[in-house]
């Protein structure tokens, strides 16, 4: 008898809980701005920096101009089902304006059309919307860094460290450098054009290029420990170089040769600066990545959320629009300046 008077007292207070949950939710004050954030996949290091520096910069903004400012952030963990229901979700409870790092980027089109219906405006960010489902609406924006200035800046630290020390990379003495490409997810926008131009970049500067391998480890560190195992049981030391289209693919590239007990490793770069990366430039395994500034796009994403929340028209505020899209420039990062990029993103 006490155990079920118990369990009902629990039970009571539980949905005590939830109705002043939803109370609290429903009459949320008139003057707070609420951004609702979908994330595609909170386990990607360089994405789950975004969020965190939104709700940071928030904060600040809160003290500094006295507004109340309410960030949700929803991991969709891979699932585009999952994301659409937290983008019903979020226009049910009246958010001012969405961010949103689609799943599948091709499938923008059902969110938009939700969101016009709601008169709720989208920052798109990172993995970009068709330009035909960007034409569905006025009120729909992108923030994001250039593909092709990622690849140009990886490149260039190939040439230069090449350049410097042509003996170190080049083993076998031939002129060329022998590679392995690690690609980001197919159909990503970086992937195709960051693998391209950086190729160009490099061939274009005289320095001719082998392809001993290649595959897609989807972004994923994790992914690269089986492949690039192979690879080196494979080449060995014919492999002079690794281009990675993100830091955490050349970081599994890293691990793979330290668990084989390999010290000298052969040149690797990548693209992000995620903390990990730094500490490889750093420690010298990585001879260099380039700066993805996630500080930056968040800054952005942050600038147009609170102004659109606000019924400001961005184009008149932001210098930086083109066309309803805002590109953040990259930086490259090697031994002189990591400690430099370092203090720029804290
Ligand atoms: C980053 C990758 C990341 C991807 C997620 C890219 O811009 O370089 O590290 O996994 O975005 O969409
Ligand atoms: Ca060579």
């Amino acid at each position: 008898m006490q155990k079920v008077l118990v369990a009902g007292l629990l039970l009571l207070v539980g949905l005590v809980g939830i109705l002043a949950w939803y109370y609290f939710d429903m009459n949320q004050e008139d003057d707070q701005i609420r951004i609702g954030v979908t994330i595609y996949q909170m386990e990607d290091p360089f994405i789950a920096q975004i969020p965190l520096y939104i709700e940071k910069i928030a904060k600040e903004h809160e003290k500094a101009d006295g507004v109340r400012i309410y960030v949700d952030t929803v991991d969709a963990t891979g699932n585009q089902n999952l994301q659409n229901d937290q983008v019903v979700q979020f226009l049910e409870r009246d958010f001012d304006v969405l961010c949103v790092n689609m799943v599948d980027r091709t499938a923008a089109g059902s969110i938009i059309d939700k969101a016009k219906q709601a008169n709720v405006p989208v920052v798109f960010f990172n993995r970009e919307p068709v330009a035909e489902d960007m034409q569905r609406w006025d009120k729909l924006y992108y923030v994001c860094s250039l593909a092709s200035e990622s690849g140009v800046l990886e490149g260039n630290i190939v040439v230069d460290a090449y350049r410097a020390q042509p003996e170190r990379w080049d083993k076998n003495g031939d002129g060329k450098l022998q590679y392995v490409l690690l690609e980001g997810e197919q159909g990503h926008q970086d992937s195709l054009i960051r693998t391209e131009v950086t190729i160009k970049t490099i061939t274009d500067a005289g320095i001719p290029l082998e392809k001993l391998d290649g595959d897609t480890a989807d972004w994923q560190r994790a992914q690269v420990g089986v492949m690039m195992a192979q690879w080196l049981e494979t080449y060995g030391d014919e492999i002079e170089l690794i281009i990675s289209n993100n830091d955490n693919m050349a970081l599994g590239a890293i691990d793979t040769y330290q668990e084989a007990g390999i010290t000298e490793l052969p040149m690797i770069v990548g693209i992000d600066a995620i903390a990990p990366a730094l500490d490889a430039v750093e420690a010298g395994t990585l001879t260099g990545t380039v700066l993805n500034d996630a500080k930056g796009q968040a800054q952005a994403i942050f600038d147009l959320a609170y102004g659109l929340a606000q019924g400001q028209d961005p184009v008149e505020q932001h210098e930086i629009l083109e066309n309803r899209y805002v590109w953040i420039p990259h930086q490259p990062v090697t031994k002189e300046n990591v400690k430099e990029i370092r203090k720029f993103l804290q």
